[in-house]
């Protein structure tokens, strides 16, 4: 057997244990027809692709900080008034709610989906926390934070659930061929993490660009703690990792979109990028000083460690915006180097808040240009968050980028 061969085995394994462990819970039925034979996973309709208004829309779920899915979880920091009835169960019920509030096309999570020790089985955890999309059939992608294998699973073990679960379009990492550096040779490289992906959204349905990539999302792993020169520290985006990102970055420069009209009044211009994982960058505490939308309300917990992303993105061109999580009072859009930076804002009530500040999420919208005859390229990118209130409350709303 090869190592790859290996691998695949060893992640099925894992697979069926989590499945096994969860039926002998009586937990997730769905999963199974009655004789207990494994069901093969629910794929959504791929590719990705815009609506045909012209709009396709992204719901950032931020620090959902899951523990085991029931009233036992309590909430952290919620008004006296409300700590009674609180627990993960609220999670969940914001989660549905928002779902159906802005009827989202994709879902991504930022990472501390799972609190690890309030999780005694980390797959439970999951199949709990991720309840409320896979029952929804939309399309999500998830990357870890630094608490999600703090349980019963490791890093890689977790990537590889998520990326079995029902309608997840996350990948463990990118497949070997995307691995192979022309620049070395054709040397494959090893990249650092678990969870780093691109997914591809095409343009709308029987437009020019139906079949042409117009928005890529990257998804990376920003990793958990560290020891750097000796000191503890979060961790950090590796050099492995950018260069992959160059990579696929550099294969959009002048696509040919339209291979019968080349030279139609198509860009060849890289579609536009966002970006998503789950540690702040070092240069965000910068924007402190800088006008931002929204609240920075504590101290940015980042790496010591500057591995050059915000150079790597500014001098990609392509990530127009950068979707954050771990910090979850903080809330804010700011801008560096011409490039957006988000924190979704704490999405769990398990995890730290702010009492009497509701839970958020943030939404992401991107608007395609209308053409003579049909959808175009993105023409803008626009965010809101909501708040888990009485009327989730719209907030916040504006542009990330608009095309020239
Ligand atoms: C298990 O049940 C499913 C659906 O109920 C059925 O299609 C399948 O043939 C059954 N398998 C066995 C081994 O009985
Ligand atoms: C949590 O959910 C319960 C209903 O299940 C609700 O009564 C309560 O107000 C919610 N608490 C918060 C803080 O949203
Ligand atoms: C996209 O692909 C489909 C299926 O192969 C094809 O029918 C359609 O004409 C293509 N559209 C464009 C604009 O190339």
């Amino acid at each position: 057997m090869d190592s790859q061969n290996w691998k695949h085995s060893l992640l099925y394994i894992t697979f069926l244990l989590a499945i096994l462990h969860l039926t002998q819970n009586h937990f997730c039925h769905k999963l199974f027809f009655a004789n207990q034979t494994v069901r093969v996973k629910k794929n959504p309709d791929l590719p990705l692709r815009f609506r045909s208004d012209g709009t396709f829309k992204i719901l950032q779920v931020a620090d959902m900080h899951y523990g085991t899915g029931t009233s036992v979880t309590r909430c952290r920091d919620v008004l006296a008034s409300e700590f009674e009835f609180c627990s993960d169960l609220n999670t969940t019920r914001f989660l549905k709610r928002i779902i159906l509030a802005e009827n989202p096309d994709f879902l991504a999570f930022t990472g501390d989906n799972i609190f690890g020790s309030s999780s005694p089985d980390a797959a439970e955890s999951l199949f709990r926390a991720f309840g409320p999309v896979m029952e929804s059939g939309l399309p999500w992608a998830a990357v870890l934070g630094n608490h999600d294998q703090e349980s019963t699973m490791d890093r890689e073990e977790l990537m590889s659930l998520i990326s079995l679960m029902d309608y997840s379009v996350s990948q463990i990492n990118p497949s070997d061929d995307d691995l192979i550096n022309p620049s070395k040779g054709g040397v494959m490289t090893k990249i650092d993490g678990f969870g780093n992906y691109n997914l591809r959204v095409y343009g709308a349905p029987g437009s020019m660009l139906a079949n042409s990539t117009v928005l890529n999302l990257f998804f990376l792993d920003s990793g958990d703690r560290s020891v750097y020169q000796g000191i503890r520290t979060y961790g950090w985006i590796k050099e492995s990792q950018l260069n992959w990102l160059r990579r696929v970055s550099h294969e959009f420069q002048g696509q040919k979109r339209d291979p019968l009209h080349p030279t139609d009044a198509i860009s060849t211009m890289k579609p536009p990028a966002l970006a998503f994982f789950h540690i702040p960058i070092p240069e965000i505490p910068h924007l402190f000083y800088k006008e931002i939308i929204g609240q920075f309300q504590e101290a940015v917990a980042c790496s010591r460690v500057n591995s050059g992303v915000l150079q790597a993105f500014v001098s990609m061109g392509d990530v127009k915006a950068v979707f954050i999580g771990h910090d979850h009072t903080n809330d804010f859009c700011g801008n560096l180097d011409g490039i957006w930076f988000c924190y979704g804002g704490g999405f769990g009530y398990h995890g730290y808040g702010k009492a009497g500040w509701p839970r958020r999420a943030r939404i992401i919208l991107a608007e395609l240009q209308k053409g003579k005859k049909s959808w175009m390229d993105v023409q803008r990118i626009m965010t809101w968050k909501r708040l888990d209130d009485e009327k989730m409350s719209k907030i916040d709303e504006q542009i990330l980028w608009q095309s020239r």
